[in-house]
């Protein structure tokens, strides 16, 4: 089973099976004493990740980074179009051709939908996608996917019986289309579907639920979704999607959920999560920082899984998962800021 990840590049949640998911997560169960910095290991020391973010991100590189830090890689990094000689006219293809030259992986995001995939079709070493344009952002899923089942966890809940509000711009948000895809895998969840009807989930995610035999319901106001749900998953309108700034600003700050809505529509002890960044500028604040005291705000835990995760196909798709815990070493450096 873990023979199936290694050389291989992660550009879609559609390459992942159930089965593979699960792989995902048991192995970065086992990166946990790695993450919270208790252990040192350095599998991978020697490699070199090229880090390669044509748009904006401080989550996914930084994260993707430290993965491969944390397991004794060395990191290469990439930051915008106008650093790179795609700037000169270079084609992604001879780029791909030059870097997998110098890297064992490659993180790419990328602002157009499809050009991780014609990257990835050209390099000679494995890539995974950190995000490419509306369409999909595939480990921003697994690790929303793993914070989920572990916030059901904590409360003594399993996945089954799940009802997951999606709440705001459900149309380019890429991290929602990957959530929704990997969510299909399992049985029987309730999804609400809360968004203006000009920012709904495009029709095909939406029928591929259905025809999995999940509930779907539609909502255009907050209320009836957030009461219905045990997750609320809050997003950002993505302006940087839009045809125009203008066509952005009427959709934004339309849907809030701050400490009053909270208290007002959602059960006790119903998760909020959101992929970040949120927007926390005046007029928008679709997840408000009055919540932030609050216990069942997990998105910095959220935030946090991301490194597990990353660091967990990095050991699958390098394949050297059998050989992590070998030679570890304590932490020599204080660490009681950074444990949880
Ligand atoms: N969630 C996410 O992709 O965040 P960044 O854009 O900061 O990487």
């Amino acid at each position: 089973m873990i023979k199936a990840f290694a050389g291989q590049h992660l550009l879609s949640v559609q390459e992942l099976s159930l089965e593979a998911v699960e792989t995902v997560f048991s192995v970065a169960d086992r990166m946990v004493p790695f993450a919270e910095r208790r252990m040192v290991t350095r599998v991978l020391e020697g490699a070199i990740l090229g880090n390669m973010f044509f748009e904006p991100s401080t989550r996914t590189r930084v994260s993707f980074g430290c993965a491969f830090n944390l397991l004794g890689g060395e990191v290469r990094e990439t930051i915008g179009m106008e650093s790179s000689s795609l700037a000169k006219g270079e084609s992604l293809e001879d780029t791909a051709r030059v870097l997998s030259g110098y890297s064992d992986v490659i993180v790419m995001r990328h602002p157009e939908e499809g050009a991780v995939d014609r990257f990835a079709q050209a390099s000679r070493v494995p890539v995974l996608n950190g995000g490419d344009g509306a369409r999909e952002h595939p480990t921003q899923a697994l690790l929303d996917l793993y914070t989920i089942r572990r916030e059901r966890a904590a409360l003594g809940l399993s996945l089954e019986g799940l009802r997951i509000a999606l709440m705001g711009d459900l149309r380019y948000g890429r991290a929602v289309h990957s959530l929704v895809q990997l969510l299909n895998l399992y049985p029987a969840i309730e999804f609400h579907l809360i968004s203006p009807p000009e920012l709904a989930l495009p029709p095909v995610y939406e029928e591929a639920l259905r025809s999995r035999g999940h509930r779907v319901f539609r909502h255009d106001t907050l209320a009836p979704g957030l009461a219905a749900a045990d997750i609320v998953y809050v997003t950002r309108t993505q302006e940087e999607r839009f045809p125009s700034p203008e066509e952005a600003a009427r959709y934004r700050g339309l849907f809030r959920l701050n400490q009053a809505v909270y208290t007002e529509h959602c059960a006790p002890q119903t998760v909020i999560m959101h992929p970040l960044p949120r927007d926390s500028r005046a007029g928008a604040q679709e997840l408000d920082s009055d919540l932030d005291a609050h216990p069942a705000l997990a998105i910095f835990r959220q935030a946090d899984n991301g490194v597990v995760i990353r660091m967990a196909l990095f050991a699958l798709c390098l394949d050297v998962v059998g050989d992590v815990e070998k030679d570890l070493k304590p932490v020599r450096w204080y660490t009681g800021g950074r444990r949880p």
